[in-house]
């Protein structure tokens, strides 16, 4: 129960709101008796100050630089979980019993492999097809192969699916990559955990067997971990939103896929790479580039730069740009690109233009660099990053589903055009057979 309330007066009358206090202590004023009281609505575009929901999924202190999975720290959830182990920690709540864990690992399993009639699909894309539309198109057909589940669905038949769902969505995944490659696809194996039966779908070949390097499969659970939940962003609500239609999980999903592939968004991280290429290129490219993210005529943005909540380091760029290195010097490969990546972060960290405005590295600036190096091509990034957010997106939309004011969303809205008005009388037909 509210302990305070906010006062709004209006027309010299005043009404009474109450303020909500979160477990860190942040405050929020329940407007959701508003426009009954007072007959007005709010207005606040990209809803840049408006709370959608209350969760207790993911903490993000944008001023500390802080992120945590269910209370728990970004940082230990890297150092102590496995992604699985993370993905069950989002969508169940609690960190795994070795029991659940087990249970959990067999159905992934039992679950990866794709229905036969489904990777025929996958001949049907033209070879350049961007792997995030295959990924929306493929995880949207699931619906037409596997059992649908809804806001209204049992919760054992909503467990299974969502498990099928984070496993067979890495099969589909690594397929998407195998057919854009012209390679036979790779089945997922019984014997292999989840990165590494990923990282083996994907690089394994009937001709040149790929070894699995126990740094590589830590890195990519460091890696999903680090993209698994980020509270309400753009694709996670995009999944609250389609999901509060009643709309089957897979369309949902496939929604959140969409909205993720956005330069703005996660299609971030492929953008970087063609960012540095390009400065990489030019000479004297990092003052060129940097101008032209200051250049209010330019509508370019520093690709990897700034963050909606962020005004501080990203606490996942700050452990990705740590690994860049390690990774590198363990694959013994040299990236001219992480160097001027780091000189690139160096000048913004001392030009006022991003100082003043909170403009720091988030997690897409350096993940692509270890995407490269680990051999993942750069059109897969975004779908490295949707791989990651999958169970974020499922529990957000469980929670949704499950909360008490569970209601379809449905802003409002201020009109601001024409006034009534008659018709006007549609021009004279001059030539009948004017197909209008
Ligand atoms: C992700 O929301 C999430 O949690 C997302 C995410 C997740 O895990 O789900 O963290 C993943 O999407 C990370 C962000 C990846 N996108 C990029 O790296 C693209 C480049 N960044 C920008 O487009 C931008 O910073 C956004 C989209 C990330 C945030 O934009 P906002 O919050 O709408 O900020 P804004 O546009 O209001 O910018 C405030 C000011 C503006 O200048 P002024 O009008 O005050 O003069 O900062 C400027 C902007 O022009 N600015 C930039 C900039 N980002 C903001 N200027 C140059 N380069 C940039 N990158």
């Amino acid at each position: 129960m509210p302990n305070e309330y906010a006062e709004l007066s209006i027309n010299g009358k005043t009404y009474k709101f109450p303020i909500m206090t979160g477990s860190e202590g942040e405050n929020a004023i329940d407007i959701s008796g508003l426009r009954k009281k007072t007959g007005m609505i709010t207005i606040d575009p990209s809803f840049m100050n408006t709370g959608s929901c209350y969760s207790k999924i993911t903490y993000i202190d944008g001023e500390k630089g802080i992120l945590r999975y269910r209370g728990i720290p970004i940082e230990q959830i890297v150092e102590k979980l496995s992604f699985v182990e993370t993905a069950y920690l989002l969508v169940h709540g609690t960190v795994p019993t070795h029991k659940q864990r087990k249970t959990y690992s067999r159905l992934l399993t039992e679950n990866s492999l794709l229905h036969e009639d489904m990777r025929h699909f996958f001949d049907g894309f033209p070879r350049g097809a961007h792997p995030m539309s295959t990924m929306a198109t493929m995880v949207n057909a699931l619906s037409t192969f596997y059992p649908n589940v809804d806001s209204l669905s049992l919760k054992e038949d909503i467990d299974k699916t969502t498990t099928r769902l984070i496993s067979i969505f890495r099969t589909i995944a690594a397929f998407a990559y195998k057919k854009s490659k012209g390679q036979p696809v790779v089945y997922p194996r019984h014997d292999l955990s989840y990165c590494a039966n990923f990282l083996n779908m994907m690089f394994d070949s009937p001709v040149k067997p790929y070894e699995i390097d126990p740094e590589i499969v830590s890195m990519m659970n460091k890696l999903l971990i680090l993209h698994a939940d980020h509270e309400q962003n753009c694709s996670t609500t995009a999944v609250r939103v389609i999901g509060s239609a009643q709309v089957n999980l897979y369309a949902t999903i496939s929604a959140g896929i969409n909205a993720l592939s956005g330069p703005l968004h996660g299609g971030a991280n492929q953008a970087v790479l063609d960012m540095l290429k390009k400065i990489n290129r030019k000479k004297g490219g990092i003052q060129l580039y940097l101008d032209k993210a200051k250049d209010k005529n330019d509508p370019f943005r520093l690709m990897g730069f700034g963050h909606r909540l962020y005004k501080t380091f990203d606490p996942r760029a700050k452990i990705i740009k740590k690994d860049c290195r390690r990774i590198l010097e363990k694959l013994g490969k040299k990236d001219p690109l992480l160097a001027i990546a780091m000189e690139l972060e160096d000048r913004v960290l001392k030009d006022d233009y991003f100082i003043s405005r909170g403009l720091y590295a988030n997690v897409d600036f350096y993940s692509g660099i270890i995407y490269r190096a680990i051999g993942i091509p750069e059109n897969m990034f975004t779908v490295m990053f949707a791989l990651g957010r999958l169970p974020g997106w499922i529990s957000q939309w469980q929670e949704m589903i499950r909360s008490d004011n569970r209601k379809i969303v449905r802003p409002r809205q201020l009109y601001i055009g024409e006034k009534l008005r008659d018709c006007p009388e549609p021009p004279e037909l001059l030539d009948v057979s004017y197909n209008y």
